[in-house]
């Protein structure tokens, strides 16, 4: 068996496939479940960030709560400090969930992270937030990401 062209044919596959399933570390989703974390594009892991793009994250989980609102906090985690990093819409009804969220049903929440010219090319970890209307989490996720020029 010729493993190059296994590889090759792998690597294709994978350049192809619409949306990457990334791995992820929850870090206290107290009012709902994650199933599955999707960015686009995503070639390889930790997800390569090139500036001046920006990517579609797409957050599919179970919420535990009732909830009117649903609002995003996003930082990004360097040397271990949060650094806030601003997205261009905070609201989760309107990134893809049908407010009001409904306990025991599923969402996808689906958003940009648009990544500016003057973050510095480093690597760090993501930190998103999704948060219902007592400011509990209905998810916390983290994922790292290389910033590349
Ligand atoms: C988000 O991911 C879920 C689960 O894979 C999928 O069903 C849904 O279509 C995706 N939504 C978008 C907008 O990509």
């Amino acid at each position: 068996m010729d493993y190059c062209m296994l590889c090759v044919v792998l690597l294709s596959f994978l350049a192809c496939a619409n949306a990457e399933v990334v791995k992820f570390a929850d870090c206290g989703s107290i009012e709902g479940k994650v199933a599955e974390v999707d960015i686009q594009p995503c070639p390889q892991q930790p997800c390569p960030l090139h500036k001046g793009q920006s990517y579609t994250v797409n957050v599919t989980f179970t919420s535990n709560v009732a909830s009117q609102t649903s609002t995003a906090v996003v930082h990004g985690v360097v040397a271990g400090v949060p650094v806030p990093f601003p997205i261009p819409q905070p609201d989760g009804c309107k990134s893809g969930i049908q407010c009001p969220i409904e306990p025991q049903k599923t969402y996808s929440y689906v958003n940009q992270l648009p990544v500016k010219n003057e973050y510095p090319a480093i690597k760090l970890v993501v930190e998103w937030e999704l948060r219902d209307d007592s400011s509990k989490d209905l998810f916390c996720i983290k994922f790292p990401v290389q910033i590349v020029s």
